[in-house]
């Protein structure tokens, strides 16, 4: 089965972990955090970076961070991990919901426009499969009305916006480094900022808000969302090789849109837009209306021939966890419905070989037509 994401772990990887076992800094004490926080701020030109447990802890932290709470309005698209309705769930503030683009999958910017109120207080930008959202819009937008903006780059390490790197917009940006990221350490996330009191808050919402001088007196509840300095230490090796993994993804988009170019009633991702050119952090693809079977279908043809697939993000407003507290009822949004129900991606990961895109190219052609 050729797996839909492999990491590619061959740079220092070994070398800097040996480094933590044999100094005994394995805690979240230890030097590579601190290290790979300065480096991933340095790398999307933030002046802070809180790294933490894994991306949805760091969209969890940051809505905390930003104050966002009952009565607030945090505008999100609807096409997106639940990590990120979660999050605002969670603080009991309310998600409110906008469609995507049909070519592009990223946040409808016009809708965002009309779906603020005197309750708005923020929008979370997330940015989908390896183009970036319409940042300008936004945060032209945001500024208009006062809002915060949360950038959700998870995806969009190596990314950049008419030049400017993802992660580096809006109040605070997050990052995931799960082994399906252009970085990993495993598990891990990181939240970014330019603002020093915000960077304090997250930091100490990351560690049980311990007071200075107090320890074990709580003023207010945080979590344990402390990264190790083995993970770390993978994060600093995989941070190297960043650009030169961005460039095998884009090759290997590249490639399958070669192979896939003509395959009747399928939509391929586009290679780039106005503003960015596309990293393929996944290769996804919708079948088109004329298709007579849709993404799990597909999917499921494609098992045989030994290709794994993930089908597209279910999007928020018809998640039963959220039908069940009342939200998002009688809510409809046709182009995110249309694309879960059509689209799944292909192997995508940085370990897949040329002559294992072909294979997987081949079985699409056999399978799907
Ligand atoms: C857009 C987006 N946000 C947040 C997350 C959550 O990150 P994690 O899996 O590290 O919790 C992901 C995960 O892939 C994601 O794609």
């Amino acid at each position: 089965m050729i797996p839909v994401n492999e990491p590619l772990l061959d740079g220092n990887e070994k070398r800097y972990l040996l480094e933590c076992i044999d100094t005994g800094w394995i805690s979240s004490e230890g030097p590579f955090v601190e290290r790979f926080e300065a480096e991933m701020a340095a790398r999307v030109g933030r002046k802070h970076g809180v790294a933490v447990t894994n991306g949805s802890a760091a969209l969890e932290a940051a809505v905390v961070a930003l104050g966002l709470g009952p009565g607030d309005e945090v505008i999100l698209p609807t096409f997106t991990i639940i990590s990120c309705a979660a999050a605002v769930v969670r603080a009991s503030a309310t998600p409110v919901l906008v469609d995507c683009d049909p070519v592009t999958w990223n946040m409808d910017v016009a809708q965002a426009a009309d779906r603020i109120t005197p309750r708005t207080k923020a929008i979370m930008v997330v940015h989908i499969y390896g183009l970036p959202a319409d940042m300008d819009p936004l945060l032209a937008l945001a500024e208009r009305h006062g809002l915060k903006i949360i950038e959700d780059a998870a995806e969009m390490h190596g990314q950049a916006y008419r030049g400017r790197p993802c992660g580096s917009f809006g109040d605070l940006s997050v990052f995931s480094f799960y082994p399906n990221k252009h970085v990993t350490t495993g598990e891990g996330g990181m939240i970014l900022t330019d603002d020093a009191a915000l960077a304090e808050r997250c930091r100490s919402l990351r560690n049980l808000c311990f007071q200075p001088g107090r320890r074990f007196v709580h003023e207010e509840l945080g979590w344990n969302l402390r990264m190790s300095n083995l993970q770390a230490a993978v994060g600093v090796a995989q941070l190297e090789r960043l650009d030169e993994s961005v460039a095998r993804k884009r090759r290997m988009g590249r490639r399958y849109t070669e192979l896939l170019a003509g395959v009747p009633g399928l939509q391929l991702p586009l290679a780039s837009t106005e503003y960015a050119e596309n990293i393929y952090w996944v290769y996804g693809v919708v079948l088109g209306d004329a298709v007579p079977f849709d993404a799990e279908e597909a999917m499921r043809r494609l098992r045989p021939a030994g290709v794994g697939t993930r089908p597209f993000f279910w999007p928020m407003h018809e998640q039963p966890v959220f039908r069940k507290m009342g939200l998002f009822l009688d809510e409809h949004y046709p182009v995110a419905e249309r694309i879960a129900h059509r689209g799944f991606y292909l192997p995508s990961g940085l370990a897949l070989t040329d002559s294992q895109i072909e294979q997987v190219s081949r079985a699409v052609r056999e399978q799907l037509v």
